[in-house]
């Protein structure tokens, strides 16, 4: 692969309209990301068909924008797991881009986006993800564990068996009249809020690695319902510390069961200061090395769509093994191996 290989990336699976321009995988030249934001917040949620509006609305400009005039290797982008409208909005402009310029065209699991977006630091050369890991990809749609054994070599442990973390966070925000996402309006709250003040469930679901946060946020509703004057603060506060305690717990418990040295942690959720704080600290004490993304790629963009693109493309080449286009778009895609067996 020439060193100076480039990749348009393309993400819209749910409310960021974005492409990014990669160049031989460590430079990254453009990340334009269209936050949709604006349109959903007063229903405090992602409203699907907006949210396909506006990427319809949106993706010319922002792939334009991201690309310029610049010559180009490949175009891949978010084939899945996402709203339906916004996977078909960004396959129909991936590939319209990839027939005109005659390049080929790579579909990309998003969610395996945001663990890559962990092995990005920017322009500099930098320390790569060590192997074999346990990684944590959480989200406003997915809270996913893995154990990763080497690139493109998973085994999921468990998934949210209801609500994904950052729901939970946007529902409990949605209760408290804070605004949408409300993972930041929560964690704003929070600082000034008293961590111990309610004892909010911690669901730990033995003997399984799925998690439930479902239960939180009902127990949130009824300490609403029950209490005639509450501290918004002292509730954020107390809610954040139990999803917190509850991922980190969950994800050092995997990482001893799997005898792992390393975490990554990536996805939306991956910004808030509270898990990041814990998750290192918890890990230190037990000899593990944690690696969170950038805040700045934690939230949906292209750029981690073009470098776990880019990761393809060099497993193809040392491999010899063809790259599988992965292009039919799915919205309840799952993980799948691509760097051998698990
Ligand atoms: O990865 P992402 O941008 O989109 C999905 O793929 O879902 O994640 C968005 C989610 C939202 O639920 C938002 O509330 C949450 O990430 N989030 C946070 C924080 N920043 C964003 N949750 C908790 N604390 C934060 N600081
Ligand atoms: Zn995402």
């Amino acid at each position: 692969m020439s060193p100076t290989v480039t990749i348009l990336g393309i993400e819209s699976t749910c409310d960021e309209t974005s492409a990014a321009l990669l160049v031989g995988g460590r430079e990254l030249v453009t990340n334009v990301i269209y936050s949709q934001i604006e349109e959903h917040k007063k229903y405090h949620g992602v409203v699907p068909e907006l949210a396909s509006r506006a990427h319809a609305a949106k993706i010319a400009a922002v792939v334009k924008e991201a690309l310029g005039e610049r010559p180009l290797d490949y175009v891949a982008f978010a084939s899945g797991p996402g709203l339906p409208g916004g996977l078909m909005v960004g396959r129909v402009a991936a590939e319209t881009l990839a027939r005109f310029k005659q390049v080929p065209l790579i579909g990309v699991n998003h969610l395996e986006g945001h663990l890559f977006a962990c092995d990005f630091e920017g322009n500099q050369a930098q320390e790569r993800l060590q192997f074999p890991l346990v990684a944590l990809v959480v989200s406003g749609g997915h809270t996913e564990l893995w154990y990763v054994k080497g690139y493109g070599q998973y085994k999921v442990l468990g998934r949210t068996r209801d609500d994904a973390a950052g729901e939970a966070f946007d529902k409990v925000a949605k209760l408290l009249g804070l605004a949408y996402p409300g993972g930041p309006q929560v964690s704003k709250q929070a600082l000034t809020g008293r961590r111990d003040a309610i004892a909010f469930p911690r669901p730990l679901l033995p003997g399984t690695w799925e998690f439930s946060f479902s239960g939180i946020k009902t127990a949130v509703s009824y300490y609403l319902r029950d209490h005639q004057s509450i501290s918004i603060p002292d509730v954020c506060a107390s809610f954040e510390q139990a999803m917190v305690d509850t991922l980190v717990t969950k994800t050092l418990l995997a990482a001893r069961a799997y005898k792992v040295k390393h975490i990554a942690v990536g996805g939306g959720v991956a910004a808030n200061a509270l898990l990041r704080q814990h998750m290192q600290e918890r890990g230190a004490k037990e000899g593990i090395r944690v690696r969170f993304v950038e805040r700045k790629l934690s939230s949906d963009n292209a750029a981690m769509i073009a470098l776990c693109a880019y990761k393809k493309l060099q497993y193809a080449e040392q491999t010899g093994k063809p790259l599988p286009a992965n292009i039919n778009i799915d919205p309840n895609m799952k993980v799948r191996n691509w760097g051998g067996k698990e």
